[in-house]
């Protein structure tokens, strides 16, 4: 069965003198979309970038950029990145007080809501959500740092929601976020995932150009026939 997929290099693991420069040769490698991790320090125990530093690689970038927001409140950060040009945002339900309306805020600042499940998080989430999301992220290392173990239990996970998804008539992707990378990539895809978050094994590497099309490459392992 051909599956589709699209590749979302993690700038989390970028050089960040040079974000620009990283944010083109990844694209000029095909990167499909870019994958924006804002941390907080206190959601998560890290500390990253927010709007400003998305609005400074927005006119750098020719391609949606995904953020991922690891912050706790959610809701009063969100038209900041409606103004820095973010085309998906995704939050952690737990994060949020209310989850329906942090999902309608970012639809009526005029962007895709996602839903990030940790490792941990119950599929229950998506039960009364899912027809309102244009994604659905699950986490496939506890959030907070790049270049982590995937945690194999993950794969299960994807198969799970990605039939929720069907049985819900959602055509919502599956993204997956953490330890990706060219011996994770086939069976993630297999499984049903087609956004492939990769921080460390893009830009971990001496070449993101190159791993970014290893990557694509590996992952099409798993569109072959058999
Ligand atoms: C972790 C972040 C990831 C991170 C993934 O909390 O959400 O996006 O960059 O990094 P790798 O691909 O190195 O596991
Ligand atoms: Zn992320």
């Amino acid at each position: 069965m051909t599956r589709s997929f699209r590749i979302a290099p993690s700038l989390l693991s970028a050089d960040f003198a040079r974000l620009g420069d990283e944010v083109h040769a990844v694209i000029d490698a095909g990167a499909d979309l870019v994958h924006f991790d804002v941390m907080d320090n206190h959601y998560v125990p890290n500390l990253t970038v927010g709007p400003l530093v998305c609005e400074a690689i927005r006119p750098h970038a020719s391609v949606p950029i995904d953020v991922h927001l690891m912050v706790q409140p959610v809701d009063r950060i969100v038209p900041d990145f409606a103004k820095a040009g973010a085309t998906y945002v995704s939050f952690h339900p737990e994060a949020s007080s209310h989850v329906d309306r942090t999902i309608a805020l970012i639809r009526d600042h005029g962007m895709r809501p996602g839903l990030v499940l940790n490792p941990a998080t119950p599929t229950g989430w998506l039960d009364w959500t899912v027809d309102k999301l244009d994604l659905v992220l699950l986490m496939s290392v506890n959030p907070g740092f790049g270049g982590q173990a995937f945690i194999p239990g993950s794969i299960d996970k994807v198969r799970r929601v990605r039939d929720l998804l069907a049985a819900a008539g959602s055509d919502a992707p599956i993204e997956i976020d953490g330890g990706i990378d060219l011996n994770t990539a086939a069976d993630v895809v297999a499984a049903g995932a087609s956004i492939l978050v990769a921080g460390n094994a893009i830009f971990g590497t001496v070449d993101p150009e190159a791993a970014t099309r290893a990557l694509r490459t590996a992952a099409l392992r798993s569109t072959s026939p058999a």
